[in-house]
């Protein structure tokens, strides 16, 4: 690419807009030209309107940015935004950016759901990126909206579309062990949440249990015909920083041994589109055999936090299979994801 494409970032100093900030630094194609946030931080400088969480140090370029209003008159200049706005105000917010002729890489909730809004994960339905066409012609946008699933959805749909593929998947019980940064910053308080598990997150369920079947679905000429697979999911979170962790027992159309699920899993790779991008994870799949992994703390970022990671593939006295998920909440399961999509609709010249 000759000339990088510059891009903004919406909920610039929450817990997935950091993850930005880190993850754009240095990027070969996009580059940041501006930071939005609500008006309790606007005008001020992006270090000290943000309490920066994350390991890495807050890039230079970002310290001295003086945050922005989250209106599209504010970003002139930038061609893609990614949004990490609460899904409340993503619902009234990113159709105006696509209206304005953005294209919006979002990680709110509010417009998975639509039909002719893509919800992708490259390496899992990249093809999908094409209902960006049919959006911008139904909705007359120039720009898009298009989203990445809830991190939970996330690792669970790539581990289960590399065995939907070869095995066909019918029902999937399914229990995660959530990180407390997926909750956003401040998040759960330290009382309710140290010495304890909450078995229960607002809203969570109902998206494990829709969002793997658009996205294991097959694009047609209606839309996405929805993958017929039946999920029953409990959410809970856990005092885990970041990682989520999905145990899941599956079922498939005949009887998978551990040993065909975990040579599936090790073979799987991202579509042809999808496998070179700069953030493409790498390898899409890593499959442990130790007995106690993979672990929040020691496997999440592998691949630079892109990877999902399973392990304990086992038989399942109830249906044929089970094992564990890891992924990256707010890599793989949101900025970095974000990130992803936006690299695939550059590559598919569609920005
Ligand atoms: N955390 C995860 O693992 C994860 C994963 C997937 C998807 N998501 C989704 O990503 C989105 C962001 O989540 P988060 O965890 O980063 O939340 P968060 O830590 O609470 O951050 C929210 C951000 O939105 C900004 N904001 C709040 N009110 C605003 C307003 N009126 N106008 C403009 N900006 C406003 C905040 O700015 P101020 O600092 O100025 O208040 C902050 O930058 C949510 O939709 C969430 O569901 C999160």
């Amino acid at each position: 690419m000759n000339q990088q494409i510059p891009v903004a970032v919406l909920g610039a100093t929450g817990s997935v807009g950091q993850r930005f900030i880190s993850l754009l630094d240095g990027h070969p194609w996009f580059k940041v030209v501006a930071l939005a946030a609500s008006d309790r931080s606007e005008g001020k400088p992006y270090a000290s309107a943000c309490r920066w969480i994350l390991s890495d140090p807050m890039p230079e370029w970002a310290r001295t940015m003086t945050l922005v209003p989250a209106t599209p008159s504010a970003l002139t200049g930038a061609r893609i935004v990614f949004s990490a706005l609460p899904a409340d105000l993503a619902k009234d917010l990113e159709p105006e950016f696509a209206r304005a002729g953005f294209a919006v890489c979002s990680n709110a909730s509010s417009y998975r759901r639509d039909e002719d809004v893509p919800l992708l994960l490259p390496e899992v339905n990249a093809d999908h990126i094409q209902l960006v066409t049919r959006q911008r012609a139904r909705r007359g946008w120039s720009g898009c909206i298009m989203t990445n699933p809830n991190c939970t959805s996330t690792g669970l749909t790539v581990a289960l579309k590399a065995l939907d593929d070869q095995f066909g998947l019918q029902r999937a019980f399914v229990v995660s062990l959530q990180a407390l940064s997926g909750a956003g910053y401040p998040g759960v308080s330290s009382l309710d949440i140290i010495d304890n598990v909450i078995p229960n997150i607002g809203g969570e369920e109902a998206k494990v249990e829709w969002e793997p079947r658009k996205m294991l679905g097959k694009l047609g000429p209606d839309g996405v015909e929805f993958a017929p697979v039946v999920f029953s999911a409990h959410t809970n979170r856990v005092a885990v920083v970041d990682g989520h962790i999905v145990c899941a027992s599956l079922e498939f159309a005949q009887p998978v041994s551990p040993e065909q699920a975990v040579r599936a899993l090790s073979a799987y790779q991202a579509p042809l589109a999808a496998r070179d991008l700069p953030s493409a994870p790498r390898p899409a799949i890593l499959v442990r055999d130790e007995a106690d992994r993979p672990q929040p703390r020691l496997d999440r970022m592998t691949g630079r936090g892109m990877t999902t990671v399973v392990g304990r593939v086992r038989p399942d006295p109830l249906f044929h299979l089970k094992l564990v998920v890891l992924s990256h909440n707010t890599i793989r399961g949101a900025a970095g994801g974000s990130i992803y999509n936006a690299e695939l609709l550059v590559q598919q010249g569609l920005l």
